[in-house]
């Protein structure tokens, strides 16, 4: 792009419905907030457990802090790497079943460090259509041949990995999807990367903390193998921010070795490691946090006919509208009302399929997710339930 042409693209963005503004939060991330003055009942976090304000978590922040101060100072392989980064490593090993996780600032930066330095020009990478955006672009910086296939179709996964003369595959799912809230099938993945000799790579941003009694995928579907590779956040169920991968000893001391956006970043402030090892503490003592996640997800799906919404039983729930101008009119229309249900527009979502992405919490009560379902009956484009789309 040239300087003259960004401004003229971003009027195109705007007439598109596509151009993106930042909602200003002027409260703590909880079920009720503040965003540019206004007071809302909030479905929009990745807060599913409601940690982002705990004071458990606050308080271990706080602490570590007072003892280490605000900042690394330095990436891990310099001087940036201390005892509160090693007790969270361990923590988190614990805690999901591997034997050695590693820290990132981000899972954008994990998702890229595990695909680059394990991949190259003459390997294969397989991802599910639908994979978060890190992922995808961690296949493409790996110079690998990326192939997908269509969304959870196993069939065309193993025609594809059969046909590969690769010397070294991976396959790439999302343990919950993002955006449709939807889960990979795990078992049969792990299989099927037997099968073909191939890494599976498992990105649980939407799973960890709630799945596996809040252990994850690979504890709910009882997984561990060499070629397994899991990431889980930290800026989501866990409350804090960054993320971390799990795997095998020899897998971490690659990535440790060879993960360029591990080697070439910051590391973590040593409060945010203290504070996920508080998260985990909460996660471990406070299983009604996740119970209560999914009694809500099972009210939703109970009362979700008024709109189309797949079957899904976590904490995302998405009401699919189709068109970019009705998603952010039904969007608005709630806002209206005092409720916050973000609208999900392409390039995030494929071209038609614009969606309110409902986000549950366990700080919501029953009574929001009540008024939720209330004030989405009235905006439902049919009032008759025996019409309503599935
Ligand atoms: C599936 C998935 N993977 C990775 C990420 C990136 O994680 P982070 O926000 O920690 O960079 C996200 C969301 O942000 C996500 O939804």
């Amino acid at each position: 792009m040239r300087a003259d042409e960004l401004a003229p693209a971003l009027c195109a963005l705007e007439a598109a419905h596509r151009r993106r503004r930042r909602p200003c939060l002027e409260s703590a991330q909880g079920a009720r907030v503040v965003v540019d003055g206004q007071p809302l009942l909030a479905f929009a976090s990745n807060d599913y457990l409601g940690l982002a304000a705990h004071p458990h978590l606050a308080d271990a922040a706080q602490a570590a802090i007072g003892r280490f101060g605000v900042g690394a100072g330095a990436s891990h392989l310099v001087c940036g790497h201390g005892t509160l980064h090693e007790e969270a490593e361990r923590g988190l090993a614990a805690w999901t079943g591997c034997p050695r996780a590693l820290l990132f600032g981000s899972g954008y930066a994990a998702n890229l460090a595990v695909i680059t330095s394990l991949l190259g020009r003459d390997d294969e990478v397989f991802a599910d259509r639908l994979v978060h955006a890190s992922l995808n672009d961690g296949c493409q910086l790996s110079r690998a041949r990326f192939t997908r296939f269509p969304h959870n179709d196993l069939a065309r996964l193993a025609a594809q990995l059969a046909a590969s003369r690769a010397r070294s595959k991976m396959i790439v799912v999302d343990a919950v999807y993002s955006m449709d809230g939807d889960e990979a099938p795990l078992t049969a993945l792990l299989a099927l990367a037997r099968q073909h000799d191939a890494w599976l790579f498992v990105d649980d941003a939407h799973g960890f903390g709630l799945t596996g009694g809040g252990r994850g995928a690979l504890a709910e579907h009882a997984l561990a193998d060499e070629r397994l590779i899991y990431m889980g956040t930290l800026g989501k169920a866990a409350g804090v921010a960054g993320a971390f991968v799990a795997g095998s000893e020899t897998l971490i001391e690659w990535l440790v070795n060879r993960g360029r956006s591990y080697i070439y970043t910051t590391a973590l402030p040593p409060a945010l490691a203290a504070a996920t090892l508080a998260a985990l503490d909460v996660m471990a003592s406070e299983p009604w946090r996740r119970e209560r996640v999914f009694a809500h997800a099972r009210a939703v799906q109970a009362a979700g006919r008024a709109w189309p919404m797949p079957q899904v039983r976590l904490a995302i729930h998405p009401v699919i509208i189709g068109g970019d101008a009705e998603t952010l009119a039904v969007s608005q229309a709630l806002r209206e009302q005092g409720i916050w249900v973000p609208p999900i527009r392409p390039p995030t979502v494929p071209a038609g399929q614009a969606r309110l992405r409902i986000s549950l919490s366990a700080a919501h009560e029953d009574g929001d997710v009540a008024q939720l379902l209330a004030a989405l009956g009235q905006l439902a484009p049919c009032t008759d339930p025996n019409e309503r789309g599935a």
